[in-house]
């Protein structure tokens, strides 16, 4: 069958453009596109051309089999300066998105309509790109550079209403978008063309302008959102011509750099997360209702998260006191929705309705999937898993979020071991795109596909995880920050380490993270398996900790915090703490020391894979960068090593 098909509605042509599952723009798609041009040209009875999607969405973008392949003639900023060429008009009807080339596509028809729904975008930033046909050169000449600049540097996509406003699209059609393509053709024919796109004039900006931009684009921390906004500049300062073919230097040049390699294998990893090969043939139980106990720090985020996803949602907590803490909690998540601008008000009413709370476990006899977030502690886990035994009905999935409990021991005695998993969220859950899922040796595949299926509608990354103390991610992070210290021990300053890890492409340095996020925390656990008999070496977080600096929220950990301040100052007082055991100070380059540290994250996730906690090295990057704030255009610690050991 063929890729386009044509019908004509009068004299107009409408082409219905048919490549599943979403368009991609394929060397097929390229070459149809330019047949039908020069097939519509010669007719006669053909006055202008729409050219609409089947399936959800217009074109989505470049075809993923294509990326990093050389590309296949006819390019793709030949076949958008055909149709700009075209002798008919033709008008885009976009529903879905119009992403990347499609959008450069759209770009090169006369016009462009869409329904109210779409979206469209330029998002090869996010894939360490920029866009190749068109994008910088003629994105800034329809909607201005502003609009270009956001657009092109972010990656963002926006929606219709704006797009119209910005001048990206011409209408936003109300009802059947096909019909009123054809509407719009007609009218539009009634009076003279636009120039086409290529033609028009675009406005120049001063140094200043500039330097503002590239201060913003370099927030991103890779080069291609730089590299983009370089392209506008020159599109501004110069020809039609010039500036193609400036574009499809930077185009070429990106997509060669390792970081669009690296951005490349993070889009394959997430790809393959949320099916993985092994559950292929196993069908997740179906989810209705989901129940969530403990409403503290990681049930109210995990409950506003299925919530958010359209899910009911029972509450249970140990007492109407904590009942009524955990559903305020939950709702402070949707408010913090409100204030960011994520939701409405009348939103944030509707999901609290669908959340129910209770203090009896009858209230989860209806549940399909229940989670649970109590405290860390053996004894109570156990007690509330009896419960749920008792109360569920036979099939309902039982999870824990337990992040250091061997699950196994907190299955232990249940009746249907089979139901039970470990699913582990990250805080904030309502945010956090990590879920590691831990099965136990009983769990059923049906069940292990059920948390995948969960993952996917809550939009996480899900990661299979195998048993072992912190699973895959807490596990990197104690011998990541364990180095850390070693190289404190050596002399290395704590600033130093902090800043390295800054500039590799972490928000935060290993240091302040833990001073945000509280010393405290694996202090008690460390002095909870010395209690138990367990031989834990002294660390210096621990010496920090007994001297009372716990963090920001003690007024020091690390560092020292100015009252209500959250910058961090380097400290005397710690100096003095730790000289007894640490080296004279001494330096070390800043690649030295990521290079160091991220070697050892490598090395760790290297045992994990040989202890087969994890099957795989792509899994591991996906748990550091979204779990632990790995730069995603670095590709993760196993990207990372890999690449740095070719070199
Ligand atoms: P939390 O102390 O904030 O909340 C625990 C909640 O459980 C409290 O509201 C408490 O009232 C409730 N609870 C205690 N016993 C109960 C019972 N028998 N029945 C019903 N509710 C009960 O603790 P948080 O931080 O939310 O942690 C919960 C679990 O999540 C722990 O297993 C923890 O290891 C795990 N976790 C914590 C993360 C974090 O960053 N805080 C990250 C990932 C997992």
């Amino acid at each position: 069958m063929s890729l386009l098909t044509c019908r004509m509605d009068g004299e107009i042509a409408v082409l219905t453009l048919d490549n599943p599952p979403v368009n991609a723009i394929s060397a097929d798609v390229r070459q149809s596109l330019v047949a039908m041009v020069a097939q519509c040209d010669a007719d006669d009875t053909v006055r202008a051309v729409v050219l609409c999607c089947a399936g959800r969405t217009f074109i989505s973008g470049a075809d993923v089999r294509e990326f990093g392949q050389e590309p296949v003639p006819p390019h793709l900023p030949d076949v958008v300066q055909c149709l700009e060429q075209a002798q008919k008009p033709w008008i885009a009807a976009i529903h879905g998105a119009a992403l990347g080339g499609g959008f450069e596509i759209a770009m090169g028809c006369r016009f462009r309509v869409s329904d109210a729904e779409a979206r469209v975008g330029l998002p090869e930033v996010t894939l360490g790109v920029m866009p190749g046909a068109s994008g910088t050169v003629r994105t800034p000449r329809l909607a201005g550079l502003d609009m270009a600049v956001e657009m092109v540097t972010t990656g963002m996509p926006i929606k219709a209403h704006r797009a119209k406003e910005v001048g990206l699209i011409d209408a936003v059609i109300e009802g059947d978008l096909v019909a009123g393509a054809v509407a719009f053709a007609r009218e539009a024919l009634s009076a003279p063309l636009p120039l086409p796109v290529s033609q028009r004039e675009m406005n120049a900006r001063d140094e200043s302008y500039w330097q503002a931009a590239i201060q913003t684009a370099s927030k991103a921390g890779h080069h291609a959102p730089l590299r983009a906004l370089e392209s506008l500049r020159f599109a501004s300062e110069h020809s039609f011509e010039e500036a193609m073919a400036h574009e499809r230097e930077g185009f070429l040049a990106l997509r060669a750099s390792e970081e669009a390699k690296a951005l490349r294998a993070v889009f394959f990893a997430e790809r393959r997360a949320v099916r993985p090969e092994a559950l292929k043939h196993v069908a997740p139980r179906s989810l209705s209702r989901i129940g969530v106990v403990g409403g503290g720090t990681m049930g109210a985020g995990i409950a506003s998260a299925c919530r958010s996803a359209g899910l009911p949602v029972v509450l249970v907590e140990r007492d109407q006191e904590a009942l009524a803490r955990g559903l305020s909690n939950v709702d402070a998540t949707f408010a913090g929705a409100v204030k960011r601008g994520k939701m409405s008000e009348a939103q944030r009413a509707e999901l609290m309705v669908g959340i129910t709370g209770a203090t009896d476990y009858a209230a989860l006899g209806d549940c399909d999937l229940v989670i649970e977030a109590v405290f860390e502690e053996i004894g109570v886990k156990r007690a509330v898993f009896a419960e749920l035994d008792r109360h569920c009905r036979q099939d309902t999935v039982l999870a824990t979020n337990t992040s250091y409990l061997d699950p196994r021991d907190i299955a232990e005695g249940l009746s249907h071991p089979e139901r039970f998993i470990g699913l582990h969220f990250f805080s904030p859950a309502q945010i956090m795109k990590l879920l590691e899922i831990v099965p136990v040796p009983e769990t059923a595949p049906e069940v292990l596909a059920t948390a995948f299926a969960l993952g996917k509608r809550l939009g996480k990354v899900p990661v299979q995880s195998g048993i072992c103390e912190g699973f895959i991610g807490n596990r990197i992070l104690k011998r990541y920050r364990s180095e850390a210290e070693a190289l404190v021990r050596e002399g290395v300053s704590i600033q130093a380490i902090d800043t390295a890890m800054r500039d590799f492409g972490f928000r935060m340095g290993p240091f302040e993270a833990q001073d945000l996020g509280g010393l405290d925390i694996a202090f008690l656990q460390r002095e909870g398996a010395r209690a138990s008999g367990r031989d834990v070496p002294e660390t210096l977080g621990d010496v920090l900790v007994r001297a009372g600096r716990k963090g920001q929220k003690t007024g020091g950990g690390w560092y020292d915090y100015a009252p209500g301040e959250r910058r961090p100052t380097p400290s005397a007082a710690v100096t003095a703490l730790l000289a007894v055991s640490c080296a004279a100070p001494r330096d070390m380059p800043s690649e030295a020391i990521s290079a160091h540290l991220v070697g050892v994250m490598a090395d760790e996730g290297q045992r994990i894979l040989a202890e087969g906690i994890s099957g795989s090295a792509s899994d591991i990057d996906l748990v550091e960068i979204h779990g632990y704030g790995f730069p995603r255009w670095r590709g993760g610690p196993m990207h990372w090593a890999a690449q740095t050991a070719q070199e």
